[in-house]
């Protein structure tokens, strides 16, 4: 399954370092060209001779150990990967990698690569559970990283809880997969709306909504990982927007619609993720509104509909919609998916803990014209943004 991919398996310093070459095995049965870039903590672990033997390549732990002088070796690793694996990683290689640091050939080489990376920690439970390190994983997560959570468990420090790195079969299972829909959406123009729109007061006020942006961003990204040609419009969001994807910033509705008609003749796919105002102020004050009397009244008119627009021009676009309800969530949905003309529908019902605006993660339920297709639980923004895009390829597939 990954005959001619070149991946980098970096290894950092824990106990769980000695798995890393069950990894490093089973990606060379399974076809690929692995070079092990280990930790100086790492090699405390494990030796390098290992390694060397599994992978049949020279193993570098050193970024001055330059064997070869043709080439500037972590330049040339960052370059060559198609996939960067860092398994185990520790708290410390992952805090490294949040914020930039590069002082060994590990941390240097991620530094240096623009291949994706994949990241499977393993520490104790109370170091996966401290706010730094979530913080710095969140980054990670947000900057696009891939990651194989840690089991549960026995730990080596004696522990029970998260943090035991994934059996390296799962690990290896997950490069897989990563691999296999690369392609899936190969050369698809996908345009994806996210965020809230900011519908204008006057120069200082302004309505708008609670949306982070944060489920648009992580089907932008998906779509990316997956091969697509993607472009975000962007209104109000808090969340971090993934760096490398072209990006266009809209604040109000209107703006929205004339950002994404301007793109739909020559789009594949359109995902509608935005919170779009459903009225803006009837006019806007070009100066800041002086208060008066003492109540006052703002008139709104309706925006007009973005999705339902999009759903009556469309030709050959596949058009998936969002719905935020929270209530009846079945007939609405597909009602909305109806009205609106999708191809697919994504409701979620936003009165549940763990569902819709700002939070991580998201409780979906995915609708086509024959009904509800699929009734996700809970899981990562992330997550549902590839089960999400698994569904769009598939039909994609079937159309072509
Ligand atoms: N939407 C849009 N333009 C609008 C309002 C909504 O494109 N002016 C899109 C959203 O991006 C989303 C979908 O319509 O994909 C559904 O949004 P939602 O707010 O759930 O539905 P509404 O159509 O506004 O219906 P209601 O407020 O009655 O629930």
């Amino acid at each position: 399954m990954l005959k001619g991919k070149t991946i980098v398996l970096g290894v950092s310093g824990g106990i769980a370092a000695y798995k890393a070459a069950a990894i490093c095995s089973k990606l060379k049965q399974s076809g690929a060209e692995v070079y092990v870039i280990m930790t100086e903590s790492a090699t405390k672990f494990i030796a390098p001779l290992t390694f060397q033997t599994l992978s049949r390549h020279d193993v570098i732990v050193d970024t001055f150990d330059e064997k070869d002088a043709s080439v500037v070796s972590h330049i040339d690793l960052a370059d060559r990967a198609d996939l960067f694996v860092v398994a185990p990683a520790t708290a410390n290689i992952i805090a490294k990698m949040a914020h930039g640091l590069a002082d060994d050939m590990l941390s240097t080489t991620l530094l240096a690569t623009t291949a994706p990376v994949l990241v499977a920690p393993a520490m104790n439970v109370h170091m996966y559970e401290h706010p730094a390190v979530i913080a710095n994983m969140k980054l990670l997560g947000d900057r696009g990283v891939l990651f194989v959570e840690p089991g549960t468990g026995q730990l080596a420090c004696g522990y029970v809880g998260k943090g035991r790195l994934e059996e390296p079969e799962r690990i290896v299972e997950a490069i897989e997969r990563y691999f296999a829909e690369k392609q899936l959406l190969h050369g698809k123009k996908v345009l994806v709306t996210a965020g809230g729109t900011v519908e204008r007061i006057d120069p200082v006020r302004y309505l708008t909504n609670d949306s982070s942006g944060k489920m648009g961003f992580a089907i932008a990204e998906a779509a990316r990982i997956m091969g697509a040609d993607v472009t975000l419009v962007v209104g109000k969001a808090s969340a971090y927007i993934p760096p490398g994807i072209r990006t266009v910033r809209v604040q109000s509705a209107e703006d929205m619609l004339d950002a994404v008609m301007e793109r739909f003749g020559d789009t594949d796919i359109v995902i509608k993720a935005a919170a779009v105002a459903d009225y803006r102020p009837a006019e806007t004050a070009t100066q800041k509104i002086k208060k008066k009397d003492e109540a006052m009244t703002i008139q709104l008119v309706k925006n007009k509909d973005i999705l339902q627009t999009l759903g009556q021009h469309k030709t050959t676009q596949f058009i998936v919609g969002f719905a935020a309800e929270t209530e009846n969530i079945d007939e609405h949905a597909l009602d909305k998916l109806q009205r609106k003309n999708c191809d697919l529908l994504v409701a979620n019902d936003v009165s549940q803990e763990g569902a819709g605006f700002g939070y991580d993660t998201n409780i979906v339920r995915i609708y086509d014209g024959n009904g509800l297709v699929e009734a996700l639980p809970i899981m990562t923004k992330q997550e549902v943004a590839r089960r999400l895009l698994l569904q769009v390829a598939e039909r994609i597939k079937k159309g072509d």
